[in-house]
């Protein structure tokens, strides 16, 4: 569970759309003290006794903030304001004492009424968060562009994260993959791709650029801005998009439920039911592409998955040698807590020198934070940990 203390700087009409969404996300995502401290155009939408009772302690009016308060935080994160209230205390005495030489972490989010500019100043020393740009509508004031407090959480997540993951690719793949027979019906499976998921947000907290190459989800797509998502629907377009992407990654975990058989022919027109009593769908295997992968003469360090029913390490052992990889995360589906659309796993992990290691049940983003310090531990030495972002 991450901790830290957090300044959180709100100004502007925008709070009243913002801060009680971002507050609640960061209640989630960790056990973070937060005081808040409102502006005066902030006061007029939310009261100081509205944000105390958000956040969980005494929210100050921002003119009432003290040294000790900006001493104590961690993480500052200015989200929103306005670009009026920014373009002030950038030019100010304040700014050199919030940014503090870069000794902490200043992430700001501006945000923009529909008439500004859309050209963000990009203040010095602090961290600029206008990845998505989320649309916020406030009623009768019209809207406004801001990063969505979703990303200002992950903002604050990643920078109170060791970035041990800087300078890796990790390439990943995720959910199920659908097989279209025709207009109106496939073959696919229940993946939610919430391991996935779980795998790309651990890893771009960490310092890693994320390429996620997954099928339809039914679990949310991970948003961060080193996250690169690549939507495809069937294995033959997830198998295209990895090849592609494949050589610029140093660890690839495939770990989407791809559909082992395909129609051997799709009809564009929808299939008639017949009279008889059983109908035949002729299928065939789809590319396994973590096999293709693996028989790659430059792969990267290669993690698979495994979902089994029965003889869990046999089969996983026979799946690791025969797609050559490095590592295998095997779990049995029909344990309590593994599996599909649960929010826990209990994995094995085989190596390719025949160790294994038994994790115990935890949460998926608790698994994918095991799983991601082994492969660290297993390749450790091939890369130089960034510390710059400590
Ligand atoms: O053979 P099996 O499907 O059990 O292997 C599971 C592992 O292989 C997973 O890592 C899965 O992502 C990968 N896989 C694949 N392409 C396929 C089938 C499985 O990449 N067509």
């Amino acid at each position: 569970m991450l901790t830290g203390k957090l300044l959180l700087v709100i100004d502007g009409p925008a709070v009243l759309a913002h801060t009680p969404t971002l507050l609640s996300g960061l209640r989630s995502a960790g056990r973070f003290r937060v005081t808040v401290a409102a502006t005066r155009s902030a006061e007029m939408f939310l009261p100081l006794l509205a944000l105390s009772a958000l956040s969980g302690a005494p929210a100050k009016a921002y003119s009432e903030l003290t040294e000790d308060d900006l001493r104590q935080a961690d993480v500052i994160l200015l989200a929103p304001v306005s670009e009026h209230f920014l373009a002030e205390l950038t030019s100010s005495d304040a700014w050199a004492r919030l940014t503090d030489n870069g000794r902490r972490h200043v992430l700001v989010a501006p945000a923009r009424l529909e008439a500004e500019s859309d050209e963000t100043m990009v203040p010095d020393g602090a961290l600029l968060l206008s990845e998505d740009n989320a649309v916020l509508a406030l009623g009768a004031m019209g809207a406004v562009a801001v990063a969505s407090p979703e990303a200002c959480v992950e903002a604050v997540c990643t920078a109170l994260t060791p970035q041990d993951f800087a300078g890796q690719t990790v390439l990943l793949t995720a959910g199920p993959t659908i097989e279209d027979a025709d207009p109106a019906r496939f073959v696919s499976n229940r993946s939610t791709g919430r391991m996935g998921a779980a795998l790309a947000k651990v890893a771009a907290r960490r310092g890693a650029k994320v390429i996620f190459v997954h099928g339809p989800m039914s679990w949310p797509t991970p948003q961060a801005p080193t996250i690169r998502a690549i939507a495809v629907r069937s294995a033959e377009e997830m198998c295209n998009a990895v090849l592609a992407e494949v050589p610029k990654a140093t660890i690839a975990i495939l770990c989407a439920a791809v559909a082992d058989y395909m129609p051997v022919a799709y009809s564009h027109e929808k299939i008639k039911k017949g009279t008889d009593a059983t109908f035949a769908l002729l299928l065939k295997r789809t590319p396994d592409i973590l096999a293709t992968v693996g028989a790659l003469e430059k792969k990267p360090f290669l993690v698979g998955f495994a979902a089994e029913t029965q003889n869990l390490t046999d089969n996983a052992t026979a799946k690791l040698r025969k797609k050559n990889c490095d590592m295998l995360c095997a779990n049995d589906i029909t344990e309590p807590g593994c599996g599909f659309a649960v929010p826990t796993n209990r994995l094995t992990i085989l190596f390719a020198d025949g160790r294994r290691e038994d994790l115990p049940l935890l949460a998926k983003e608790e698994v994918a934070a095991r799983v991601l310090d082994i492969v660290k531990r297993e390749i450790s030495g091939q890369w130089t940990m960034d510390v710059s972002g400590l």
